[in-house]
């Protein structure tokens, strides 16, 4: 008998013609999460799950999933969503798509960094709304980004790729990791990367030790003509602070694509015109969204063919062998 793959939410339909070929899908299309309980009764008799960031498996939720759940396969490089020691204690196989979206993820954070530098929106909103009237010495001047000093906190595949852009835009670099890398930049602490910086980028993923990461310490930290820019999770960065920081001037602007609580975004924070906002954009290319939700099926099929998946976050579970029982 065929599998059975459940797939949360809409993927690209390359995806779905790639489940098909090797099980039978239910494929919930839609636009709106399946709530925890849609979710466990869709799950049923199911041996994969194809999951999107927006679906939460938290503890509860795994301990009531059906057992015949041997994968989840997340359409996205975070997890967070994902409780994993759960997982695993349940003998569920969790896959994540890293590699394919960190150039694309590494461009959204540097167009943000140089938005907020520049006041492109500002700039944007001004023309459009035919206020434009003449040309001054100052009109919209901000700052440059060029030789100036980029802090990189996290300097994981991404972090790497934005340092890589700043060291393009001959930028010295600065970054603070729990250790340091392979890569021609300083590395320091996460507080000088916060005092020197003119530019700190954000690159951690989402854990209970990195939850407001960024607080009003670390913004106190920095430098009141410097810019944050967060292109990780949203309870990275303690908003309501960082609202006040942006309020209050003590740092100059934002470019922010991620939110505590999305897609609610801070009220303080939307009334902050020197905070850029996206709409968690940051893989979102065509060809990056359409590649993550292929890996994300290759990562289920090679599941449930007793392969092993090529982006596994729990290998334990695969080496003892407990996804594949009854498989
Ligand atoms: C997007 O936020 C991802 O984690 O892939």
């Amino acid at each position: 008998m065929r599998p059975f793959v459940l797939v949360t939410r809409r993927v690209y339909p390359e995806a779905i013609d790639y489940l098909k070929q090797h099980a039978e899908v239910d494929y919930a299309a839609s636009e709106d999460a399946l709530s925890a309980a849609e979710l466990l009764e869709r799950a049923r008799g199911k041996s994969a799950i194809v999951s999107q960031l927006v679906d939460p498996f938290p503890r509860e939720v795994l301990a009531q999933l059906d057992p015949s759940v041997r994968v989840i396969a997340n359409v996205a490089v975070g997890y967070d969503n994902i409780d994993l020691p759960a997982a695993s204690e349940r003998g569920i196989l969790v896959t994540n798509t890293p590699d394919v979206l960190t150039e694309t993820t590494a461009d959204l954070a540097f167009a943000l960094l140089m938005a907020a530098a520049r006041r492109i929106v500002e700039s944007h909103e001004f023309v459009h709304s035919g206020k434009w009237s003449r040309w001054t010495i100052d009109l919209l001047v901000g700052q440059d980004v060029h030789h100036r000093t980029l802090g990189i906190l996290g300097m994981g595949r991404i972090g790497q790729a934005v340092a890589r852009r700043g060291a393009g835009f001959a930028m010295r670099v600065l970054y603070h990791d729990a250790q340091p890398v392979e890569f021609d930049a300083e590395y320091t602490t996460k507080d000088r990367v916060l005092s020197e910086s003119d530019f700190v980028s954000v690159h951690v993923p989402l854990t209970p030790a990195t939850r407001h990461y960024i607080g009003e310490p670390e913004l106190r930290a920095m430098k009141p003509t410097a810019i944050l820019v967060n292109t990780s999770r949203g309870p990275v960065v303690d908003e309501a602070a960082l609202a006040r920081a942006l309020r209050e001037n003590w740092i100059a602007g934002a470019g922010i694509d991620v939110f505590e609580r999305e897609p609610q975004v801070h009220p303080e924070l939307l009334a902050c015109r020197n905070a850029v906002l996206a709409a968690h954009i940051g893989s979102a290319s065509v060809a990056t969204r359409l590649r993550m939700s292929m890996m994300a099926a290759e990562n289920a099929v090679a599941a449930l063919e007793g392969r092993r998946p090529a982006n596994l976050l729990n290998p334990a579970v695969w080496e003892s062998g407990a996804s594949r029982k009854g498989a």
